[in-house]
């Protein structure tokens, strides 16, 4: 759609560029929604010629989300594909449904995001599709885990809550050795702080939900691959009915516009705000891939271009009153599950209830913290002001 490859560019230029073309649109600087069902024809030889493709939009559904994979493919780098669908989750659904079949393994980190291991655990088990859950800092080591049945390793990195930064290049490197493909849950950095494919992986999922929309409003994934593997994937995703609709895709692409610049206020606001939480006599620990104390550190300087504004402080533990203490407390951090748009979040989270094969070692009370677009002072002030709620009521 778009005429010209715009590789080199920097990435702001980037997300402002990719996905429009004025030029087929009488000038207007981003593409119309176009909603539709159904396309007609005035022949049946371009009716069958259309059907042929197997792609939905040359026959029925619109081509507007197409806009949106064509910039995230090009994000994404390399000759990569990108299929959109409906949530984060139904992009894992397409990857896992188009390299599973029963009788087969893979193996996910013990780190994983919550809703994955309950696909795993259930829906996969159900299907026949064996799992085991693998140490998140394996790296090379994975090899161990490798069965004769292993069709694929899954990654997430930094994983969720967590934030152990996985080697990525190592795993990919063992999983090909084992005649394994891998996946990895990208949604963290999206492809402006870190490119999967460009270290091997196969298949780059982004729960565009999160930083891409960036406004808390629409639930949308991606999954980018090679030539090789989008024809696959795409069987998948119709056979599944995914769907991606027009006007989300609308809005993910202006949220792409911003992605850059509010990707670069997330990190400075987020490392400013870690770093004033590390010195707070009530935070232990403070788990963010570009602080020195986080597992994966070092791999996150060699791998990623910059960090986001999500990360977790283990404070020390907290009785259930205090905790509703502390996070009631707080005016501008609000409680809730859906990281990456304007606003702070936070939220309470058991990395000891969440984990099969590897121990979470702290006793402390883990919180996950989502940095938004506030002033930092502000947020600093609010966070001040629920320890302070919070020594008033432990005296
Ligand atoms: C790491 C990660 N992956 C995937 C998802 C799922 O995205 P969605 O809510 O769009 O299904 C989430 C959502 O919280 C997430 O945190």
């Amino acid at each position: 759609m778009n005429q010209a490859k715009h590789s080199n560019y920097a990435r702001e230029t980037l997300v402002t560029l990719l996905g429009r073309n004025p030029e087929m649109h009488a000038g207007s600087v981003s593409p119309p929604v176009e909603r539709t069902s159904t396309r007609v024809f005035s022949t049946l030889a371009e009716l069958e010629k259309a059907h042929s493709t197997g792609k939905l939009s040359d026959f029925l559904g619109s081509t507007t989300p197409e806009w949106l994979e064509e910039a995230v493919a090009e994000l994404e780098g390399g000759d990569s594909q990108v299929i959109a669908s409906g949530t984060g989750m139904a992009s894992l659904a397409i990857v896992f449904l188009s390299v599973l079949e029963a009788g087969d393994h893979v193996l996910v980190p013990d780190s994983v995001f919550w809703p994955t291991r309950k696909v795993v655990d259930g829906l996969m088990r159900r299907l026949g599709i064996e799992a085991n859950y693998y140490d998140p800092m394996a790296g090379a080591a994975i090899e161990d885990e490798f069965r004769a049945n292993t069709k694929l390793v899954l990654t997430e990195s930094p994983g969720s809550n967590t934030f152990e930064v996985q080697d990525i290049p190592a795993i990919t490197e063992a999983a090909h050795a084992a005649g394994a493909l891998v996946a990895t849950d990208n949604s963290w950095a999206t492809p402006l702080l870190f490119r999967p494919l460009e270290h091997g992986v196969d298949f780059s999922m982004c729960a565009v939900t999160k930083y891409l929309v960036g406004h808390s409003d629409v639930l949308m994934g991606t999954v980018a691959t090679r030539p090789e593997h989008i024809q696959r994937l795409r069987e998948t995703a119709n056979q599944l009915g995914n769907s991606c609709a027009p006007d989300d895709a609308f809005m993910a692409l202006r949220g792409l516009r911003t992605l850059a610049i509010r990707m670069r206020h997330f990190e400075e606001a987020g490392l400013r705000i870690a770093k004033w939480l590390d010195k707070r006599p009530e935070v232990k620990r403070v788990l963010h891939p570009a602080l020195p104390s986080c597992p994966g550190h070092e791999i996150w300087k060699r791998d990623f271009d910059g960090s986001s504004g999500l990360f977790s402080i283990v404070v020390e533990k907290l009785s259930r009153a205090q905790l509703e203490r502390f996070l009631e407390s707080l005016q501008l951090f609000k409680l809730g599950y859906s990281w990456g748009g304007f606003e702070s979040l936070i939220l309470p989270v058991y990395p000891q209830n969440e984990r099969s094969v590897t121990h979470w070692k702290d006793d402390g009370t883990v919180i996950r913290v989502n940095v938004g677009l506030e002033n930092p002072d502000d947020l600093e002030a609010d966070l001040d002001s629920a320890f302070r709620r919070l020594q008033e009521q432990k005296r």
